[in-house]
């Protein structure tokens, strides 16, 4: 088989660059080792930055998204008894959208397959080959069968535990690493969300986030230790912790809880993003903490920006986009990292004690729904930083 780019998995970045590319004119096949049912089923982060949304609706895959998101004008942050408001569209005119990330890979998987896009689900031993070279390949088997995908460059965009970052040769790339000595339990709820916007609580017993996916059903988090088991929490445990923490700001709503599931908490960059012609983007390059959902919206700028370069290659010749794509990217990569990491460290506690660092803590969530900068400086960041 031969196709110009050759991508590695059907996330939301894989096929969003794939989409991209297919309006530039330009043929990609991408590779994927789970099902279409796995890839459309998995609950993941569902916050999407403004300009995210507005990209989804211009290039045509927006339809569902502006009939079932939820959108939002801005976010609560509550702390002693107080739920603070930060209001995104009276300080910058922004919105945020609630759309859980599987909803966005489904709508992106029927548009590539309308669109005649290949994707080969249920791979298996994906390898990738030659990407110092001028003809990289993609190797992988399917149906029984061995495969073989040449093509002039690869998109790696499968994720932390993908095969891409590992096949760049050794001493090429430089990581950076912060662990966070805390995890999330996560819960999907049919219940109706406490407010119509998102909840973050600072609270002496840890942090809790109160989001939500459907007007009666709520996607709730609670801060935990890393390695907590989530079977060990009964349902009733789990409501009288989340009320606890939400601080009776607002009534809570019990209901049948669907799901639960801890996520560990990492910060991870590895520079530069691309090696001859396997460029990585998304979580092959990058990990957040959850907290201000920044995953999915820098995979989206990754892809984004690829698609472009890959354009000014085709169709002028023009190299210094792609030889750059690592560059450009990784300065909104840090910025997504400082604001991921400055939310984690301000809403999460560290410790029990009422001790220099929280009360330093309690005086920066003041701040920052208190003065007109500061919440201006988080709405700019959590919105979305421009990207064009
Ligand atoms: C969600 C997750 C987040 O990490 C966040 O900051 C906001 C919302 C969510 O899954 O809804």
């Amino acid at each position: 088989m031969r196709a110009q780019v050759g991508i590695v998995r059907a996330g939301p970045a894989g096929l969003m660059l794939s989409h991209l590319l297919h309006l530039a004119g330009i043929s990609s096949i991408i590779v994927e080792d789970r099902s279409r049912a796995y890839c459309e089923a998995r609950v993941r982060a569902g916050l999407m930055e403004h300009w995210v949304a507005q990209m989804l609706i211009a290039t045509g895959v927006g339809e569902r998204l502006k009939r079932e998101a939820m959108v939002h004008d801005g976010i609560h942050i509550a702390f002693g008894g107080e739920a603070r408001p930060i209001d995104f569209n009276r300080l910058i005119g922004k919105h945020v959208y609630i759309y859980d990330q599987k909803e966005v890979v489904t709508d992106l998987i029927a548009r590539r397959l309308a669109d005649g896009g290949e994707i080969f689900f249920d791979a298996e031993g994906t390898s990738v080959h030659d990407f110092d070279g001028a003809s990289p390949k993609i190797r992988f088997r399917h149906q029984g069968h061995a495969q073989e995908i040449e093509c002039d460059f690869i998109g790696g965009c499968d994720g932390f535990h993908g095969i891409c970052r590992p096949s760049i040769p050794a001493g090429v790339l430089n990581g950076y690493d912060r662990i966070y000595p805390f995890g999330w339990l996560g819960i999907l709820s049919e219940s109706p969300p406490p407010d119509k916007e998102l909840i973050y609580c600072f609270h002496e017993r840890g942090f809790a986030l109160f989001s939500m996916r459907a007007p009666m059903v709520s996607r709730l988090y609670l801060q935990c230790a890393p390695d907590e088991d989530a079977e060990k929490w009964s349902d009733a445990q789990i409501w009288d912790e989340l009320e606890t923490r939400l601080g009776g700001v607002r009534p809570l709503k019990r209901g049948t809880i669907l799901q639960k599931g801890v996520t560990p908490m990492r910060s991870h960059v590895i520079e530069p993003m691309q090696h001859g012609r396997l460029f990585l983007a998304g979580d092959a390059a990058h990990i957040v903490p959850p907290t201000g959902a920044k995953g999915m919206n820098l995979a989206m700028a990754d892809v984004r920006v690829l698609s472009r370069a890959l354009e000014a290659h085709y169709k002028s010749g023009r190299e210094d986009f792609l030889t750059g794509y690592s560059g450009t990217c990784l300065s909104r990569v840090w910025k997504g990292q400082r604001f991921s990491w400055w939310m984690t460290q301000m809403l999460h506690r560290h410790s029990s004690e009422m001790d220099f660092d929280t009360k330093r803590q309690i005086a920066e969530i003041d701040y920052v729904t208190g003065s007109e900068a500061a919440m201006t400086s988080l709405a700019e960041n959590y919105a979305g930083l421009p990207m064009d």
